[in-house]
């Protein structure tokens, strides 16, 4: 076992209501094996209590330091690193432009292994220890991102990008011999499940990019993986953009919304995640709720391709469950500090829905308990809990500096409260604050 001294944030747990934050000035968190051997929580709480039930275990001190959750990234795209900040009139012309020919460049598995390796330390350097990603439509990308995060032992979930149509002939799924692209596609996903998901930390995710770029056959088809394997998550997008909306309705006439396309091959349920959902009306919230789904918000990204503004009253009065999402490439940082201040400038924009004032715990909760809490990670019917501190949580944390610049120095001193240090460290944190990430060890 091992036990670390610092101040500490952690979180309430869900059944005591989203959001609130808990945190000791003077903090022991104590770690050690489960009965699996993970690392994960022993005790956490306040030093002159906790060090006494545990007066064996070593302590590492980290004067001045904050610990706290590991973040979660419910939505990123491994391929598209190289994309950030490629300037764009929207979303459609972005990824023709931009994405695609990019993506392209994973169907070398050379060139997906180097970007693996970055794109992982990329994500651990600014303190994100779960992440939902996206690799392309080449089986390579996805091989090379798993075995570059069971590496590290990140807790990572990505899958092959099925897209069949409306895409570069470069990018759409390939048949082989007498196999469709399209079956093809479905034969890759489910092999794909069987050589990685449950594996270590890695889980699988199938993964249509979004409606228009595949066929009814390839949604259908997604849908009965999903049914078939239960606990496999889902990832795509919706309800972004406007020209992507009307292209979707055109192409799904049939569904009552972009949204209900999904719903109607199967492809919603607990532990699907949707990116974006910006452009939603009350029956596409209540079928949020009432399927489970969660959305991945991407506030960076919304605000670089000007896709619209993430309607936070919405959410809360039907009542669905979200996280924070950085969507590089679309989106412009790997760091949770970005993008938890951009969903505070995203919730505040009060032209085009109301505007609101997100308190920083709920900003915070939004990239680690309550993100994990969207993905299903949250300890739930026995399983891994990540996201907090609480006992039981897999053992991801970050060492935070307060002091890490002479702003972040003057202003922090300055907190006079929880919210009040926080808010400073949201507002003008980034990777610097990030002096240590911990990933949690088997033995
Ligand atoms: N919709 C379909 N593909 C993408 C993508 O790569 N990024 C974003 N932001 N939206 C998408
Ligand atoms: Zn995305």
């Amino acid at each position: 076992m091992n036990a670390y001294r610092a101040s500490l944030l952690w979180f309430a747990p869900r059944s005591e209501g989203v959001a609130r934050a808990l945190f000791e000035k003077d903090g022991l968190l104590v770690v050690g094996p489960d009965l699996q051997g993970r690392q994960v929580v022993q005790a956490i709480g306040g030093y002159s209590t906790v060090s006494k039930q545990y007066p064996q275990v070593p302590v590492q001190h980290f004067p001045g330091r904050i610990i706290a959750p590991g973040f979660v990234d419910l939505h990123i795209h491994y391929p598209q690193i190289d994309v950030i900040g490629s300037p764009a009139s929207g979303l459609l012309p972005w990824l023709e432009n931009y994405t695609f020919p990019e993506e392209n460049r994973f169907s070398a598995p050379d060139h997906s292994a180097q970007a693996a390796t970055f794109f992982v330390a990329e994500l651990l350097r600014n303190g994100v220890t779960t992440a939902l990603t996206f690799a392309t439509s080449h089986p390579e990308s996805v091989n090379a991102l798993f075995a570059e995060a069971q590496a590290r032992r990140m807790r990572m979930i990505t899958g092959l990008v099925l897209m069949d149509r409306h895409a570069p002939d470069f990018l759409v799924n390939q048949g082989q011999g007498s196999v469709s692209g399209t079956e093809q596609s479905l034969r890759d996903t489910e092999s794909l499940i069987q050589r990685w998901h449950g594996v270590d930390r890695l889980g699988y995710a199938i993964t249509p990019r979004f409606a228009p770029t595949s066929t009814d056959a390839q949604l259908r088809g997604a849908g009965e993986l999903a049914k078939q394997f239960g606990d496999v998550w889902i990832q795509s997008h919706v309800a972004e953009n406007k020209d992507e909306i009307t292209w979707a309705r055109e192409l799904f006439p049939a569904s009552r919304s972009y949204l209900a396309t999904y719903d109607d091959f199967g492809l919603m349920r607990e532990r699907a995640i949707y990116a974006h959902c910006i452009h939603f009306d009350d029956d596409d919230r209540a079928l949020m709720r009432d399927t489970g789904a969660a959305a991945a918000i991407s506030p960076t990204s919304n605000l670089f391709l000007g896709s619209g503004f993430f309607d936070y009253e919405g959410a809360d009065r039907v009542g669905y469950q979200y996280g924070l999402a950085s969507d590089v490439g679309g989106g412009t940082s790997f760091s949770p500090f970005h993008t938890m201040l951009a969903a505070y400038y995203v919730g505040r924009e009060g032209q085009t829905k109301p505007g609101l004032s997100l308190t920083p715990q709920h900003l915070w909760w939004q990239h680690t308990a309550g993100a994990a809490g969207a993905l299903g990670l949250d300890g739930a019917n026995g399983g891994p809990a990540v996201g907090n501190l609480l006992p039981g949580c897999e053992a991801d944390f970050v060492v935070l500096n307060p002091q890490a610049t002479p702003l972040l120095a003057r202003k922090t001193a300055l907190a006079s409260n929880l919210d009040e240090l926080l808010f400073s460290l949201i507002v003008l944190g980034d990777d610097r604050l990030v002096e240590k990430t911990v990933i949690s060890q088997a033995l």
